[in-house]
Protein backbone atom coordinates (compact mmCIF):
# COMPACT_ATOMS: atom_id res chain seq x y z
CA UNK A 1 0.00 0.00 0.00
CA UNK A 2 1.07 3.24 -0.68
CA UNK A 3 1.45 5.35 2.16
CA UNK A 4 -2.14 6.66 3.21
CA UNK A 5 -1.78 10.65 3.78
CA UNK A 6 -4.64 13.22 4.75
CA UNK A 7 -4.36 13.67 0.93
CA UNK A 8 -5.78 10.13 0.22
CA UNK A 9 -8.78 10.04 2.78
CA UNK A 10 -10.35 13.49 1.50
CA UNK A 11 -10.30 12.15 -1.93
CA UNK A 12 -11.67 8.87 -0.90
CA UNK A 13 -14.57 11.00 0.88
CA UNK A 14 -15.31 13.44 -2.09
CA UNK A 15 -15.11 10.02 -4.41
CA UNK A 16 -17.88 9.01 -1.82
CA UNK A 17 -15.68 5.63 -1.20
CA UNK A 18 -15.17 4.00 2.43
CA UNK A 19 -12.23 3.52 4.57
CA UNK A 20 -11.31 1.51 7.55
CA UNK A 21 -9.93 1.93 10.69
CA UNK A 22 -8.30 -0.30 13.37
CA UNK A 23 -6.72 0.07 16.68
CA UNK A 24 -3.20 -1.47 16.99
CA UNK A 25 -0.86 -1.01 20.08
CA UNK A 26 2.07 -3.05 18.57
CA UNK A 27 4.64 -3.31 16.01
CA UNK A 28 3.44 -7.23 15.07
CA UNK A 29 -0.33 -5.91 14.92
CA UNK A 30 0.43 -2.93 12.43
CA UNK A 31 2.14 -5.08 10.65
CA UNK A 32 -0.51 -7.39 9.82
CA UNK A 33 -3.28 -4.62 10.13
CA UNK A 34 -1.44 -2.23 7.83
CA UNK A 35 -0.46 -4.88 5.53
CA UNK A 36 -4.27 -5.88 5.02
CA UNK A 37 -4.48 -2.73 3.67
CA UNK A 38 -6.53 -0.99 6.74
CA UNK A 39 -6.09 2.57 5.96
CA UNK A 40 -5.88 4.18 9.60
CA UNK A 41 -4.21 2.54 12.42
CA UNK A 42 -5.36 4.14 15.74
CA UNK A 43 -3.28 4.43 18.72
CA UNK A 44 -6.24 4.46 21.07
CA UNK A 45 -6.04 4.86 25.18
CA UNK A 46 -8.47 2.17 24.52
CA UNK A 47 -5.34 0.18 25.38
CA UNK A 48 -5.68 1.23 29.30
CA UNK A 49 -8.64 -1.38 29.25
CA UNK A 50 -7.58 -4.31 26.43
CA UNK A 51 -3.60 -4.31 27.34
CA UNK A 52 -3.75 -2.76 31.14
CA UNK A 53 -6.77 -4.56 32.33
CA UNK A 54 -7.93 -0.98 33.98
CA UNK A 55 -11.98 -0.77 33.67
CA UNK A 56 -11.48 3.30 32.04
CA UNK A 57 -9.14 4.82 29.69
CA UNK A 58 -8.51 7.49 32.46
CA UNK A 59 -5.52 6.07 34.17
CA UNK A 60 -3.30 5.75 30.55
CA UNK A 61 -0.13 8.44 30.28
CA UNK A 62 1.32 10.19 27.74
CA UNK A 63 4.54 8.10 28.18
CA UNK A 64 2.38 4.87 27.42
CA UNK A 65 1.07 6.33 24.40
CA UNK A 66 4.28 7.89 23.07
CA UNK A 67 5.95 3.57 23.70
CA UNK A 68 3.02 1.82 22.11
CA UNK A 69 3.33 4.91 19.06
CA UNK A 70 7.08 4.26 18.43
CA UNK A 71 6.03 0.15 18.65
CA UNK A 72 3.08 0.48 15.88
CA UNK A 73 5.14 2.77 13.69
CA UNK A 74 7.94 0.60 13.67
CA UNK A 75 5.35 -2.55 12.20
CA UNK A 76 3.31 0.24 10.42
CA UNK A 77 3.62 -0.73 6.26
CA UNK A 78 2.02 2.85 5.05
CA UNK A 79 -1.21 3.18 6.83
CA UNK A 80 -1.94 6.37 8.66
CA UNK A 81 -0.96 6.47 12.06
CA UNK A 82 -3.13 8.28 14.81
CA UNK A 83 -2.27 8.55 18.51
CA UNK A 84 -4.99 9.66 21.29
CA UNK A 85 -4.19 12.30 23.82
CA UNK A 86 -4.86 10.41 26.55
CA UNK A 87 -6.90 11.87 29.70
CA UNK A 88 -5.97 15.67 31.20
CA UNK A 89 -2.97 15.72 28.90
CA UNK A 90 -4.70 18.74 26.35
CA UNK A 91 -6.76 20.28 29.72
CA UNK A 92 -4.90 23.57 27.95
CA UNK A 93 -3.71 24.72 24.82
CA UNK A 94 -0.32 24.52 26.07
CA UNK A 95 -0.37 20.99 27.02
CA UNK A 96 -2.00 19.91 23.89
CA UNK A 97 0.85 21.61 21.99
CA UNK A 98 3.84 19.88 24.45
CA UNK A 99 2.19 16.78 24.45
CA UNK A 100 1.08 16.10 21.01
CA UNK A 101 4.37 17.40 20.20
CA UNK A 102 5.72 14.12 22.05
CA UNK A 103 3.26 11.51 19.89
CA UNK A 104 4.32 13.01 17.01
CA UNK A 105 7.94 11.98 17.80
CA UNK A 106 6.96 9.13 18.25
CA UNK A 107 5.40 8.47 15.05
CA UNK A 108 1.96 9.63 14.59
CA UNK A 109 0.84 11.47 11.21
CA UNK A 110 -2.13 12.65 13.73
CA UNK A 111 -3.62 13.19 17.06
CA UNK A 112 -6.88 12.68 18.12
CA UNK A 113 -8.74 14.33 21.08
CA UNK A 114 -11.90 13.85 22.85
CA UNK A 115 -14.41 17.07 22.90
CA UNK A 116 -16.56 19.73 21.76
CA UNK A 117 -16.25 23.52 20.96
CA UNK A 118 -14.02 24.14 23.72
CA UNK A 119 -11.05 22.15 21.47
CA UNK A 120 -11.35 24.83 18.85
CA UNK A 121 -8.39 26.99 20.04
CA UNK A 122 -5.96 23.98 20.70
CA UNK A 123 -6.98 22.53 17.04
CA UNK A 124 -6.29 25.96 15.71
CA UNK A 125 -2.89 25.95 17.78
CA UNK A 126 -1.73 23.13 16.62
CA UNK A 127 -2.73 22.72 12.79
CA UNK A 128 -1.28 26.28 12.81
CA UNK A 129 2.09 24.35 13.56
CA UNK A 130 1.43 20.91 11.86
CA UNK A 131 -0.02 19.17 13.33
CA UNK A 132 -3.10 17.23 12.12
CA UNK A 133 -6.15 16.52 14.38
CA UNK A 134 -9.09 14.13 14.84
CA UNK A 135 -11.92 15.30 16.96
CA UNK A 136 -13.69 12.63 18.65
CA UNK A 137 -17.24 13.27 19.69
CA UNK A 138 -20.18 11.40 20.77
CA UNK A 139 -19.35 9.20 23.45
CA UNK A 140 -15.74 10.34 24.72
CA UNK A 141 -14.76 7.68 26.95
CA UNK A 142 -12.23 10.04 28.62
CA UNK A 143 -15.25 11.45 30.21
CA UNK A 144 -17.11 8.48 31.46
CA UNK A 145 -17.52 10.03 34.99
CA UNK A 146 -19.45 12.69 33.56
CA UNK A 147 -21.37 10.82 31.12
CA UNK A 148 -22.27 8.70 33.63
CA UNK A 149 -21.67 6.04 31.98
CA UNK A 150 -20.82 4.28 28.38
CA UNK A 151 -23.73 5.44 27.06
CA UNK A 152 -25.34 6.98 23.22
CA UNK A 153 -25.40 9.90 22.97
CA UNK A 154 -26.93 12.76 20.60
CA UNK A 155 -30.18 11.31 21.56
CA UNK A 156 -32.61 14.07 21.84
CA UNK A 157 -32.66 17.26 19.66
CA UNK A 158 -30.97 19.49 21.80
CA UNK A 159 -27.47 17.52 21.89
CA UNK A 160 -27.74 16.06 18.28
CA UNK A 161 -28.02 19.55 17.68
CA UNK A 162 -25.18 20.67 19.59
CA UNK A 163 -23.05 17.53 18.23
CA UNK A 164 -23.80 18.91 14.98
CA UNK A 165 -22.52 22.71 15.31
CA UNK A 166 -19.39 21.26 17.59
CA UNK A 167 -18.71 18.90 14.35
CA UNK A 168 -19.10 22.18 12.13
CA UNK A 169 -17.59 24.71 14.87
CA UNK A 170 -14.40 22.05 14.69
CA UNK A 171 -13.78 21.64 11.12
CA UNK A 172 -13.95 25.69 10.50
CA UNK A 173 -11.04 25.67 13.47
CA UNK A 174 -8.52 23.38 11.66
CA UNK A 175 -9.56 20.02 12.77
CA UNK A 176 -8.80 17.30 9.74
CA UNK A 177 -10.75 14.28 11.16
CA UNK A 178 -13.70 13.42 12.59
CA UNK A 179 -14.52 10.39 14.74
CA UNK A 180 -18.19 9.86 16.16
CA UNK A 181 -18.35 6.90 18.62
CA UNK A 182 -22.00 5.50 20.03
CA UNK A 183 -24.05 8.03 17.70
CA UNK A 184 -27.47 7.62 16.58
CA UNK A 185 -26.70 6.35 12.40
CA UNK A 186 -29.44 8.94 11.18
CA UNK A 187 -26.99 11.95 13.35
CA UNK A 188 -23.91 10.45 12.40
CA UNK A 189 -24.79 10.09 8.56
CA UNK A 190 -26.06 14.07 9.23
CA UNK A 191 -22.97 15.01 10.83
CA UNK A 192 -20.86 13.43 7.68
CA UNK A 193 -22.68 15.41 4.82
CA UNK A 194 -22.58 18.73 6.39
CA UNK A 195 -18.43 18.28 6.85
CA UNK A 196 -15.95 18.32 4.03
CA UNK A 197 -13.46 16.13 6.56
CA UNK A 198 -13.32 12.63 6.42
CA UNK A 199 -15.69 11.29 8.90
CA UNK A 200 -14.81 7.94 10.90
CA UNK A 201 -17.47 6.38 13.12
CA UNK A 202 -18.29 3.44 15.74
CA UNK A 203 -21.30 2.45 16.66
CA UNK A 204 -22.53 5.05 14.69
CA UNK A 205 -24.26 3.12 11.65
CA UNK A 206 -23.11 2.77 7.88
CA UNK A 207 -23.36 6.50 6.61
CA UNK A 208 -20.01 7.66 7.90
CA UNK A 209 -17.20 7.99 5.98
CA UNK A 210 -15.07 5.58 7.41
CA UNK A 211 -15.23 2.67 9.95
CA UNK A 212 -13.16 2.14 13.14
CA UNK A 213 -13.50 -1.36 15.68
CA UNK A 214 -11.31 -1.85 18.92
CA UNK A 215 -8.59 -4.97 16.95
CA UNK A 216 -9.51 -7.18 20.01
CA UNK A 217 -13.11 -6.86 19.82
CA UNK A 218 -13.33 -7.79 15.97
CA UNK A 219 -10.99 -10.71 16.22
CA UNK A 220 -13.75 -12.13 19.39
CA UNK A 221 -10.92 -11.88 21.79
CA UNK A 222 -12.56 -9.30 24.41
CA UNK A 223 -13.34 -11.50 27.27
CA UNK A 224 -16.91 -9.90 28.60
CA UNK A 225 -20.71 -8.69 26.98
CA UNK A 226 -19.75 -7.81 23.25
CA UNK A 227 -20.73 -4.30 22.46
CA UNK A 228 -23.83 -3.94 20.14
CA UNK A 229 -21.44 -1.71 17.47
CA UNK A 230 -18.60 -5.01 17.11
CA UNK A 231 -19.24 -8.05 14.78
CA UNK A 232 -16.49 -10.62 15.33
CA UNK A 233 -14.94 -11.21 11.55
CA UNK A 234 -12.48 -13.90 13.28
CA UNK A 235 -15.44 -16.67 13.71
CA UNK A 236 -15.31 -17.80 10.33
CA UNK A 237 -12.03 -16.51 9.11
CA UNK A 238 -9.53 -18.94 9.54
CA UNK A 239 -6.81 -16.35 10.26
CA UNK A 240 -5.76 -13.31 11.64
CA UNK A 241 -5.17 -12.02 8.10
CA UNK A 242 -8.34 -13.04 6.56
CA UNK A 243 -10.33 -11.38 9.03
CA UNK A 244 -8.16 -8.27 8.61
CA UNK A 245 -9.01 -8.34 4.99
CA UNK A 246 -12.60 -9.21 5.41
CA UNK A 247 -13.18 -6.17 7.84
CA UNK A 248 -12.13 -3.68 4.95
CA UNK A 249 -13.65 -5.44 1.94
CA UNK A 250 -16.76 -5.57 3.70
CA UNK A 251 -16.18 -1.37 5.35
CA UNK A 252 -15.34 -0.38 1.85
CA UNK A 253 -18.73 -2.20 0.39
CA UNK A 254 -20.42 -1.13 2.81
CA UNK A 255 -21.79 -4.51 4.43
CA UNK A 256 -20.23 -3.47 7.98
CA UNK A 257 -21.89 -2.05 10.04
CA UNK A 258 -25.28 -3.26 9.54
CA UNK A 259 -28.55 -1.95 10.73
CA UNK A 260 -28.24 -4.43 13.48
CA UNK A 261 -24.99 -2.63 14.72
CA UNK A 262 -26.27 0.59 14.69
CA UNK A 263 -28.50 3.23 17.10
CA UNK A 264 -31.60 4.22 16.38
O1 LIG B 1 -9.15 4.49 22.17
C1 LIG B 1 -9.73 3.97 21.23
O2 LIG B 1 -9.50 2.83 20.83
C2 LIG B 1 -10.77 4.75 20.56
C3 LIG B 1 -11.74 3.99 19.70
C4 LIG B 1 -12.75 3.32 20.54
C5 LIG B 1 -12.35 4.85 18.68
O3 LIG B 1 -10.85 5.93 20.73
Amino acid sequence: MNNVTLHTLSALKQDGKKFAALTAYDACFAQLVSSAGIEVILVGDSLGMVLQGHDSTLPVTVDEMAYHTRCVASGNQGAMLMSDLPFMSYATPEQAMLNAGILMQAGAHIIKIEGGAWLAESITLLADRGVPVCAHLGLTPQAVNRLGGYRVQGRDETSARQMLDDAILLEQAGASMLLLECVPSLLAGEISRAVSIPVIGIGAGAQTDAQVLVLHDMLGITPGRKPRFVKDFMSDAGSIANALQSYGDQVRAGTFPADEHGFA
